[in-house]
């Protein structure tokens, strides 16, 4: 076995492990979810059907990634990156906010290179890269709740 083979079935691993924790991580964000009224809901709505496409493009590269259609990749990616462009008028978000999201739609433009490219070594690792931006942001935005409510 060449040692490219070995190190594409190390990324499948990781890829797959972490496909796991964000479909179990977002089980958890959405039981977080505070159950008060809020009274900007429906910017609330739209923003959870926006992250919603988010997490189906998500899939459609992970499931690119696993049998190896470089189309399905660059397909999910080109969607990311439209939401996240989307996403940077849309939010009025801070700085903070908006350095997330930039640094979001880098990491979804390079995965939209490499599955063009059909360079799925570098595909896998630009969707883990995106992947974990996707959880930083989540992290962010639920510490920033958590100081709002203390005030
Ligand atoms: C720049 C910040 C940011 C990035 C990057 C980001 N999100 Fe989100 N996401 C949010 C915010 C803000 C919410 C709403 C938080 C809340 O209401 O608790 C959210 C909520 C969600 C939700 C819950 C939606 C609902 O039904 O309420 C899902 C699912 C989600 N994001 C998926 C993703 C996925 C998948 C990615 C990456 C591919 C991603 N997000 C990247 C900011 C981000």
């Amino acid at each position: 076995m060449s040692n490219k083979f070995g190190l594409f079935f190390v990324l499948a691993a990781v890829v797959l492990t972490s496909g796991w924790y964000l479909v179990e991580a977002n089980k958890a964000f959405s039981d977080d979810k505070p159950k008060k009224e809020v009274p900007d809901a429906k910017r609330d709505l739209e923003q959870s059907t926006f992250m919603r496409k988010k997490l189906e493009a998500s899939g459609q590269i992970l499931e690119g990634l696993t049998t190896e259609n470089s189309e399905l990749i660059a397909k999910g990616a080109k969607i990311l990156v439209e939401l996240s462009a989307a996403e940077k008028f849309q939010v009025q978000h801070d700085v903070m906010y908006r350095q997330f999201s930039g640094e979001f739609q880098r990491t979804a433009k390079g995965l939209l290179d490499a599955g063009e490219k059909k360079n799925f070594d570098l595909a896998a690792l630009k969707w883990m890269d995106a992947t974990m931006k996707c959880l930083e942001c989540h992290k962010f935005v639920r510490g920033a709740r958590i100081a709002d409510s203390a005030q």
